[in-house]
């Protein structure tokens, strides 16, 4: 990927459209690139004017005598071209466009954007924008935006699809003591986009958390390899919106954004190891965990606080985030009984009691940090009048320096009493919440990531190079000259063959003899179903016979079946009748997909049978790079797998080769873009391996 460097790290930029009027946009990014202490050349451009800010101006790029290593161009839309044209000229390789009127006004916009992306690919240019705010680096330093001043100095990188809100988390940002390292407004990303940022960023080592707003991806695919390497490397927190119906609407209208659909997104997110916040507050609560505090080793949390009631809601929030209530060793236990009043409670929620001081706090938050079984600790503080709030702050601190490998977040449950011993808590870059909930859902997003990048999800992709593709070519082309989209039970069980997914025998017999001769040959007892794409509700005319256990049963459920269709719908002709082997019951599960524009196709596994929409016990996964790993996770999620692991005494199902049934349905879906839809259901699991008794796959050319 390309080296983005010269955007951080310019030893030259050039302002096109510097202005000397103070309320210009032109005139702010010259005074903002001076005063954040760049210490490269700058080089106002403005063909009018002899100096901007004190600085010599050159009337065009083409006069400047040195090299330019970043040009930021604010000059309206239709100057752009002429001035990319310039920089082109002059060997600048790297561009800011903070100019709007592109794509998002429509059809005449998005022409222009054309065409000065055209110009830079012609030279070799890469672009940040247009429609942006621009970009900060705070360790270079250098503020190319036209922001209200600059961030403090921190790890957090920032990349943000919307420039207002860039601003506004900038300008936030300072009442919060919250540092960043590199901001990045995305604007209408014609060249460069989030991926190329967040690969930048990943390996940037005074970047510690990436930080993510976006309303959409610019490449699926391309996206989701970034950013899984990234994540491996750093945090990476993404906001999207345009979840809600309304949302993607919004979302489409700002930036001309095509949003994708949620599911697809949550699906890739989680698989990308990405963290996903769901509003901009957890998105700054997740960044300042992330940026000020360890992971944590596990998912046992301790929490230490002078109240019952919050302590409770702080238990009730681990348990519903999917975390755990640290037990104590007898250790801490003995260690809390002999030092806290016999009133306190020892156990989690530690309650050190209403009339406790600083010395109670630290002995019980000393005591849980030392705990081989906690893995973080939440610290809450209500206000009494003998509560002293900064000196509990100066404790919390002391202690988690001399603890530092284990998070520790504080929850100061009031007001004015409290700011002080907040704000003294913020410096030491402890975080600190007014409730309990965002603590501790923030601990959940850090054990949650930290469990992505230590499991074995990863992986190696699986790829199977005995499948026969072929053959199911072959099918397909036979269906679609039969001017068919629908493919029969006898095609689609042969597909599965191809694909080694072990399907129920299933032939296809026109005549009553031929119907004998298959059920010979699959063995006794056998289904007869009407074959014919025309009839989708086959029961409901007759049209199929269960539990054939003889030749005369057989016969008869031929000629039956075929007068049944006859009379119910007397203009459809079908291809026959459709032998399969009853398979003996098992565990009814399902496998099917769908399809995402950006992500591609998605692969789905849950409880199968006549219930399935009743009880939704579906997961999903991305086909893409899928590995073992992954669909045990997915499996893992449902019901579907309580079931398989032996409910009420039946015997385990053979899971090892019901992952290989969904890795090879995953390879099928992914080698034949054209299958539109496929629902395998039931697949009955057995202890000894499974049968895909009813596959139904449409395809669409
Ligand atoms: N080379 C150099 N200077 C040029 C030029 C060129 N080819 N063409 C114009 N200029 C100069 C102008 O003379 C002017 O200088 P002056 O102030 O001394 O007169 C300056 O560049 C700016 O041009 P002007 O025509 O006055 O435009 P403007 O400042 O009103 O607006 C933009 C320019 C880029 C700010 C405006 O078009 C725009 O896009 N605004 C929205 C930006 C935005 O919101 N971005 C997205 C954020 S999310």
């Amino acid at each position: 990927m390309a080296d983005l460097t010269p955007l951080f790290h310019p030893n030259s930029v050039a302002i096109v459209g510097a202005s000397n009027k103070p309320d210009k946009i032109g005139n702010v990014i010259v005074r903002n690139v001076i005063d954040c202490g760049f210490s490269g050349k700058i080089y106002p451009i403005n063909p009018k004017e002899p100096k901007i800010a004190g600085l010599p101006c050159y009337p065009s790029l083409v006069e400047v005598p040195d090299k330019i290593d970043l040009a930021i161009i604010t000059v309206p839309a239709k100057a752009c071209l002429d001035v990319m044209e310039d920089c082109g000229k002059t060997n600048i390789k790297h561009v800011i466009v903070i100019t709007a009127g592109f794509k998002e006004v429509g059809p005449e916009g998005l022409e222009l954007e054309k065409k000065l992306l055209f110009i830079c690919k012609k030279y070799g240019i890469r672009m940040v924008g247009p429609n942006c705010v621009g970009i900060m680096d705070t360790h270079t330093p250098l503020n190319a935006t036209f922001a209200v001043g600059f961030p403090l100095q921190g790890d957090i990188a920032f990349i943000s699809q919307s420039g207002a809100m860039l601003v506004s988390i900038m300008d936030w940002s300072k009442t919060i003591g919250l540092g960043f390292s590199r901001v990045f407004s995305l604007g209408n990303k014609a060249d460069l986009n989030e991926a190329d940022f967040i690969n930048a960023i990943a390996d940037d080592p005074l970047s510690k958390v990436i930080l993510c707003y976006i309303e959409d991806v610019h490449n699926g695919k391309h996206f989701l390899e970034v950013v899984s390497k990234a994540a491996r490397k750093k945090p990476v927190i993404i906001l999207k919106s345009g979840t809600s119906q309304a949302g993607a609407q919004a979302a489409s209208s700002h930036t001309g954004a095509l949003a994708g659909s949620d599911l697809a997104y949550e699906t890739a997110f989680t698989q990308a190891g990405i963290v996903r916040a769901r509003t901009m507050t957890e998105l700054f609560d997740l960044a300042t965990c992330f940026s000020y505090q360890p992971l944590p080793k596990g998912d046992r949390v301790a929490i230490v606080t002078n109240a019952g009631g919050p302590g409770i809601v702080a238990s009730d929030t681990i348990e519903n985030t999917g975390l755990s209530m640290a037990r104590f060793e007898k250790e801490t236990l003995d260690a809390l009984r002999a030092y806290l009043p016999t009133e306190a409670n020892i156990y989690n929620p530690v309650d050190v009691i209403g009339d406790a001081k600083a010395d109670r706090y630290s002995f019980a938050l000393e005591a849980v940090l030392k705990d081989p079984y906690v893995d973080s600790v939440v610290v809450m503080v209500c206000p009494t009048a003998v509560t002293d709030p900064e000196a509990i702050a100066e404790e919390v601190i002391r202690l988690h320096q001399k603890y530092p490998e284990k998070p520790i977040l504080t929850s100061y449950i009031g007001g004015v009493s409290l700011a002080k011993g907040a704000q003294r808590l913020s410096q030491a870059k402890i975080p600190v919440f007014t409730f309990p909930e965002p603590a501790i859902q923030a601990i959940a997003g850090m054990v949650n990531y930290t469990r992505r990048i230590d499991s074995g999800a990863e992986g190696e992709a699986i790829r199977f190079d005995d499948v026969d593709r072929n053959k199911v070519k072959a099918i397909f082309y036979d269906v679609i000259r039969d001017r068919r989209s629908v493919l029969l039970g006898s095609e689609a069980a042969a597909v599965a063959e191809a694909y080694k997914i072990s399907a129920a025998p299933v032939r296809l017999a026109t005549s009553p003899d031929e119907a004998v001769n298959l059920s010979l040959e699959m063995g006794y007892p056998v289904v007869l179903k009407v074959a014919s794409p025309k009839i989708m509700h086959k029961t409901d005319v007759g049209g199929v016979k269960i539990g054939l256990n003889n030749e005369q049963e057989v016969r008869d459920a031929f000629i039956e079946i075929m007068e049944n269709v006859q009379r119910y719908l007397p203009n459809v002709i079908p291809y026959g009748i459709e032998i399969s082997k009853m398979m003996p019951k098992g565990t009814e599960l399902i496998v099917g997909m769908t399809r995402d524009m950006q992500f591609g196709p998605l692969i789905a596994f849950g409880l199968g049978g006549i219930y399935v929409n009743l009880l939704k016990d579906v997961s999903f996964r991305l086909a893409r790079g899928i590995t073992h790993g992954e669909i045990a996770a997915m499996i893992a999620e449902t019901k579907a797998a309580t079931l398989l692991r032996g409910y009420r005494g039946d015997k385990p199902a053979d899971m090892l080769s019901i992952i290989d049934m969904v890795a090879r349905a995953a390879q099928l879906i992914l080698d034949f873009e054209e299958i539109s839809e496929m629902d395998i259901n039931p697949v009955f699991a057995y202890p000894d391996g499974y049968s895909a008794l009813d596959i139904k796959i449409t395809i669409e050319i």
